[in-house]
């Protein structure tokens, strides 16, 4: 199985524009892949003014242009896709991304924990951390500050997940490198999928770090982008090596997990 990230950096506001360079960029760099991730937020860029404003690039799934994008997209490359988006549901608003396959069938998550101003932006993801079926794996879909929150991929990871699908827009440096230790203490793959370049508006600025990246359940890294730039990365896996469980020959991950002690866990 191929997986890989597309890593670019989108202009604020310009959907259509945005939309149609990653058609160009996965069309000219990722024939063969099985699996394609794309960053957070892709469409439209991150750095909202208001909640008005991101409502105002909110779109409908099914049925709004960036499922309409990922449909042919996941049709002529014969693979799944997924991206992060703006997702509007009434008058709610979330973070997610959605994974579309080649037979037009979709998934979607909602982004579950909002880093800093998303928090005004969107409301609090409320899909469940539950794999979803693509291309005859479990695939586990999590969006950038998730990856802060470790039950997230653990959950995931018990529920079968093998590779974890991370669209992202990371500004914080630490999360490339955590990944290794997500993936290595859950033994299941991992492609996050950054984006680069920086957003200005409102008097404030981010800069995305890039280094997009694959990582096996080893924790090593199988593919990694450089901090600019627009980059494809694609990497051939097998996600059987997700189902060995036990680093040592002496120890079951799941049946060491010591959940007798584990009782704060889930305190609110
Ligand atoms: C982030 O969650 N976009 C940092």
């Amino acid at each position: 199985m191929r997986v890989g990230y597309l890593q670019f950096d989108p202009v604020f506001g310009r959907r259509e524009e945005n939309l149609e360079r990653l058609g160009r960029i996965a069309r000219e760099r990722a024939r063969g892949v099985n699996l394609l991730v794309l960053p957070e937020l892709a469409p439209t860029g991150y750095l909202f003014l208001s909640r008005e404003e991101a409502l105002s690039y909110g779109e409908l799934f099914p049925g709004g242009p960036t499922e309409r994008f990922l449909e042919r997209l996941a049709r002529e490359l014969g693979a799944s896709i997924v991206i992060g988006f703006a997702e509007r549901s009434g008058e709610r608003l979330f973070n997610s991304c959605a994974l579309m396959r080649p037979d037009g069938s979709s998934s979607v998550y909602r982004k579950a924990h909002l880093f800093l101003d998303e928090k005004d932006w969107f409301d609090q993801g409320d899909t469940p951390f539950e794999p979803v079926r693509a291309e005859g794996t479990d695939i586990g879909l999590l969006i950038c500050f998730d990856w802060y929150f470790p039950e997230v991929a653990r959950v995931l990871a018990i529920g079968g997940a093998k590779i974890l699908a991370h669209p992202s827009n990371l500004v914080l440096p630490h999360c490339p490198e955590a990944m290794r230790t997500r993936c290595l203490e859950n033994r299941v793959f991992a492609v996050t999928a950054n984006r680069t370049g920086s957003e200005n508006r409102g008097g404030r600025s981010f800069s995305f770090i890039g280094q997009s990246q694959v990582v096996g359940p080893d924790g090593k890294v199988l593919a990694r982008a450089p901090s600019n730039g627009v980059d494809v990365g694609i990497v051939e896996i097998d996600p059987a090596d997700a189902e060995r469980k036990d680093p040592t020959g002496r120890n079951d991950w799941m049946k060491d997990r010591r959940t007798d002690l584990f009782g704060k866990l889930l305190d609110r």
